[in-house]
């Protein structure tokens, strides 16, 4: 790979349009299209831009959904013979996996995870990270699917409130007032120029257009508050002695109803509660910020708001139900959305029955010196495992240290997750590195981003693996800021 400063920006727009032009190529002479898609909400989103992309071109085209590229997968996927393969958001950390199998059929990735440093000529390598561009922040994988849809041919700009979900989905929206930069906001230009997003800055609860204030308070998660996230009841109590009228001829309020005074009292009751629970005044700053409305949406659905929308995504992948979610994505409704809606109700269900759990089962949750770790073996399910993590770092631990979430996973192997608190000062680590570097010496396999990352790890490997993270964090010279 070219040092940082030999990597040329055109180039990631040269690589989008070589992309574009062999899936035209194959659309043209009607051939299998293979597309295989990450199972979080970036990655159905990214299947649901290049799906509509690929439908609308009448394309020969299947998707597949996996946790993560393994080598079993690549085989099968090489007996079915495809004559183009395209992975979206995931295989730049795989290239060695598909190096030697899939010599004969031609292969696209739209990534944009920390790419490995191999090459294979087949292959048109679509990621931010070799252009130089932030690919942790500025664009998603269906920012990436999104900017070769459009080069595909330009009326697909309609799915650009699809890469801004995909992109919230995975949090790259940390940022000052929580506004997606770079990549992304050329993204938002062109959803916001014909009319499918509308950008406003506002209280950033789930369902503010029409959810009632005291269910939209229980509905976020972000950030997730101690004894009130999840809990209607509670809430309908937080915010009844505040002064505020919650409901108005018997109809109950949303947060768009309110004036600006009734919204910051809110905020400032809420920014008390939290830091009488200790946690940083930034913890309650992640409440007001951009809002993606995504305009030709029903107003009474999640897809309306673009973190809703990919908070519903996320929740169809980890429930294994992942072709409804990028079904959704492409346009399907009615009894398609239904189903995908009762999918959420018990996603959500599911994930605080885990959370509590976590909270108050004795010894689940320890403190080593320099990292949290959460042992989920038997009881957490391995796809929600990294969602739990999500959860408990971004606001119920006390001290802003690293977590590290376990679970038991199929063939007897080892789930891994690990997320760094937005507020750490991480110094020079890097958690998809290191990630990838001990689970690769320990017999497994891992990666990502530098403040989220996983791995899969055999059994016996998993209290070595730990260890070494606890060490490595604590040698990395980090110091805890106190914004
Ligand atoms: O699985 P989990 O949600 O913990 O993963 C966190 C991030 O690390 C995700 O973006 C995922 O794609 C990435 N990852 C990776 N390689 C792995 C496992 C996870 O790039 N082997
Ligand atoms: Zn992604």
């Amino acid at each position: 790979m070219a040092d940082d400063d030999q990597k040329n920006p055109d180039d990631f727009f040269i690589r989008i349009t070589q992309a574009a032009n062999t899936i035209k190529k194959h659309i043209d002479t009607n051939e299998f299209i293979r597309v295989i898609t990450h199972i979080d909400a970036d990655g159905l989103a990214a299947a649901g831009i290049l799906g509509k992309t690929l439908q609308r071109a009448q394309a020969f085209f299947r998707l597949r959904i996996v946790k993560q590229l393994n080598e079993e997968i690549v085989n099968e996927l090489t007996s079915e013979d495809p004559s183009l393969l395209i992975f979206l958001d995931l295989g730049s950390g795989s290239l060695d996996l598909l190096d030697a199998k899939l010599k004969d059929c031609e292969l696209i990735i739209l990534d944009h995870h920390k790419p490995m440093e191999v090459t294979i000529p087949q292959l048109t390598h679509v990621n931010p990270h070799l252009a130089n561009f932030d690919g942790t922040r500025e664009i998603s994988g269906a920012g990436v699917t999104y900017l070769t849809a459009k080069t595909i041919d330009k009326t697909n700009i309609d799915l650009a409130p699809l890469a801004i979900v995909g992109a919230l989905g995975d949090s790259q929206d940390k940022n000052d007032e929580r506004g997606l930069i770079g990549l992304n906001e050329d993204i938002v230009d062109d959803a916001v120029n014909t009319g499918c997003i509308m950008v406003d800055k506002d209280l950033l609860l789930f369902g503010r257009e029409t959810r009632p204030i005291h269910k939209a308070l229980a509905y976020t998660t972000n950030p997730f508050i101690p004894g009130l996230s999840n809990a209607e009841d509670k809430c309908l109590g937080f915010l009844s002695n505040l002064d505020i009228e919650l409901k108005h001829n018997d109809r109950w309020r949303a947060i768009n109803d309110l004036t600006v005074e009734e919204k910051e009292k809110i905020f400032s009751k809420i920014a008390t509660y939290l830091s009488s629970k200790g946690s940083p005044d930034s913890d309650a700053l992640r409440l007001i910020g951009k809002i993606y409305t995504l305009t030709h949406e029903d107003r009474f659905k999640p897809m309306r708001d673009g973190r809703e929308y990919a908070s519903f995504l996320n929740a169809c992948g980890r429930m294994r139900k992942g072709g409804l979610g990028i079904a959704v994505a492409m346009g399907s409704r009615g009894e398609t959305l239904d189903e995908a809606l009762k999918i959420l109700t018990n996603y959500k269900k599911m994930l605080y029955q885990y959370l509590d759990w976590v909270i108050q089962t004795p010894k689940v949750l320890r403190k080593m010196k320099n990292i949290y770790v959460i042992d989920g073996s038997d009881k957490i399910d391995e796809l929600i495992i990294g969602t739990i993590a999500s959860i408990l770092s971004s606001s119920y631990l006390k001290e802003k240290m690293p977590i590290i979430a376990l679970t038991s996973a199929e063939n007897g192997m080892v789930k891994v997750s690990g997320r760094i608190p937005h507020n750490f000062n991480r110094g020079n680590l890097d958690l998809g590195t290191i990630f990838h570097e001990i689970s690769t010496k320990l017999n497994g396999r891992g990666g990502g981003h530098n403040v989220a990352a996983g791995a899969l790890l055999p059994k016996e490997s998993e209290n070595q693996f730990v260890k070494s993270i606890n060490k490595l964090v604590g040698s990395m010279h980090h110091t805890v800021t106190t914004d």
